[in-house]
């Protein structure tokens, strides 16, 4: 199967490839990504990150094993959380997950916590990491700013640590992740390049980065400059994918816009009604060319708009909400963390014995 057909760009930094080619070991292609547990999603995680992971589950080989964890220990690096928020969010983004299209009989859709393994793994890597480099990263130096000095946790300078042990706990080989994520990925592979050195063994494949080429960037619904996000912007700048018809049609009709007369698609001078038309195509999956917006007012714009999300998430809160009566959530993540535990198992003891803990 062609991904690059599909939009896809494969990469993986080019310091390693040469211990690829004279690799002898056969790694199966194992898809693997995380997400971390934010509760509901809203229409940026949707087209950027779920979607797209739902649309590779569709086209990639049955045979090729797919992974998606949802990931608990990731969402307390920044310092802990009330129990009863961190297993909601987590209930709610595994829900959202499933009723967004991701088939938990076709990806492993598991509970990173449920798998005790990758921490121990974590561990290991950390003696093959320094804390200047891990320290160096741009996400640690930009989010170790939140704290006074002192008070950074141990967690965000680990984070990359905790990811890469994800990943190669499952020997995973391929992640798909945003271009955001590229800075993990080069210490992912340095790390797996370093324990197949430091041990002389070929046990980790080198993990290569597939992102997609034309990655929907969803922006806010009250500050076009603003990526739509959880954390900033307000309730009003984000749609999240439970939200009720009454509530979309309340948020796109307050979207910012213009008074600028019919709609014209013009980034540089309308950028508020330019998103909306962005966001409208990325709903309806019609290029912005084939979109007969002329003799629309901005206000006909915020109806269609409105009138295709609530058409686009109708049977995906459907879905979530069945999925809440019926406690099918807790018993998926019961059965697929035994799962995942059953192939970090096997896994780990190769690992323990060439590192000399069995
Ligand atoms: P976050 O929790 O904000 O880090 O988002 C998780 C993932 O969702 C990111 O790595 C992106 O792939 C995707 N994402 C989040 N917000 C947006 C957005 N506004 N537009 C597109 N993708 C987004
Ligand atoms: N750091 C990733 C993010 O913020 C989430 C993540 C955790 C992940 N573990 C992973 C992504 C393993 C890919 C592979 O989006």
């Amino acid at each position: 199967m062609n991904l690059i057909k599909y939009g896809y760009r494969i990469s993986q930094s080019s310091q390693f490839s040469r211990s690829i080619s004279s690799s002898t070991t056969h790694h199966p292609t194992i898809y693997f990504t995380g997400i971390q547990p934010t509760g509901i999603p809203h229409l940026g995680n949707f087209f950027g990150s779920i979607e797209p992971w739902t649309e590779l589950q569709n086209t990639v080989d049955k045979e090729t094993q797919m992974m998606l964890s949802v990931v608990d220990q990731h969402a307390i690096s920044l310092g802990p959380l009330p129990a009863d928020q961190l297993r909601s969010n987590t209930h709610q983004m595994t829900a959202s997950l499933i009723a967004c299209g991701v088939d938990p009989k076709r990806t492993l859709l598991f509970r990173q916590s449920d798998v005790p393994h990758i921490a121990q793994l974590s561990w290991i890597l950390g003696s093959l990491q320094t804390t200047s480099k891990l320290a160096r990263l741009p996400q640690y130096k930009e989010k170790q700013q939140r704290f006074k000095k002192g008070d950074i946790p141990v967690g965000l300078l680990t984070y990359p640590l905790l990811q890469a042990a994800d990943v190669l706990t499952f020997k995973a080989t391929t992640v798909p992740v945003g271009e955001d994520q590229s800075q993990h990925l080069n210490l992912l592979g340095g790390l797996a390049y370093a324990f197949n050195k430091t041990y002389n063994t070929e046990i980790f494949p080198i993990p290569k980065q597939l992102t997609r080429e034309s990655h929907a960037r969803i922006r806010s619904l009250r500050d076009p400059e603003k990526k739509m996000s959880k954390s900033s912007g307000g309730e009003r700048s984000r749609i999240e994918i439970t939200d009720s018809r009454e509530s979309i049609i309340e948020k796109c009709t307050k979207a910012q816009s213009d008074n600028a007369g019919k709609v014209t698609y013009d980034k540089e001078n309308r950028l508020a009604v330019s998103n909306l038309l962005d966001l409208y195509s990325a709903v309806t999956k019609m290029p912005i060319s084939e979109i007969q917006f002329s003799e629309w007012t901005t206000l006909d714009l915020k109806m269609n708009l409105a009138e295709a999300i609530d058409k686009k998430l109708k049977p995906i809160r459907e879905k979530f909400d069945e999925l809440q009566k019926s406690g099918e959530v807790d018993k998926i993540l019961l059965e697929n963390g035994e799962a995942a535990c059953e192939i970090a198992e096997k896994n780990l003891k190769e690992i323990r014995r060439v590192v000399g803990f069995l």
